[in-house]
């Protein structure tokens, strides 16, 4: 007997409730890839998750030593912040905007401090840097 999936909801709250939610311990990243300052925009390959397979797109920050990873999803209208990597708008070390209405959200953790979704936040996504830093999900 199988198990039907939960259903997902539709303003998800949570970075694993986003459609095609990765498992935790996928990986996401390399750290020594990422330019000090950088927002990178990326995207699962289709991969195993809460709700079968599927493309999760996904933002890495890095800051240093620090990588913060945010769903690739404004609080707005739930749409990618950019279409493609050349046109992300992002300041380094301080915010990253969407491109559709300009909402800025702040870095260091994803609240919409500017914009229709202000107190609104990006879904953080946790992770871990493993010492040969790979990025992954963490449990
Ligand atoms: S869709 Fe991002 S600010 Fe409106």
């Amino acid at each position: 007997m199988t198990t039907a999936p939960t259903p997902l909801p539709a303003d998800p709250r949570h970075w694993h409730d986003v459609p095609h939610a990765p498992l935790p311990g996928t990986v996401l990243g390399h750290a020594h890839t990422l330019a000090d300052g950088s927002v990178t925009m990326a995207e699962t390959p289709d991969t195993p998750g809460r709700d079968g397979m599927g493309v999760f797109r996904y933002l890495l920050l890095r800051s240093g030593s620090d990588v913060r990873a945010y769903v690739n999803r404004c609080a707005h209208f739930g749409v990618p912040l950019a279409a493609r990597q050349d046109l992300l708008k992002f300041q380094p070390h301080v915010r990253v905007s969407c491109n559709v209405h300009y909402a800025h959200y702040r870095w260091s953790d994803g609240l919409c401090t500017a914009g229709d979704c202000e107190g609104e936040s990006l879904l953080a996504i946790p992770v871990v840097i493993d010492v040969d830093g790979t990025i992954r999900i963490a449990a």
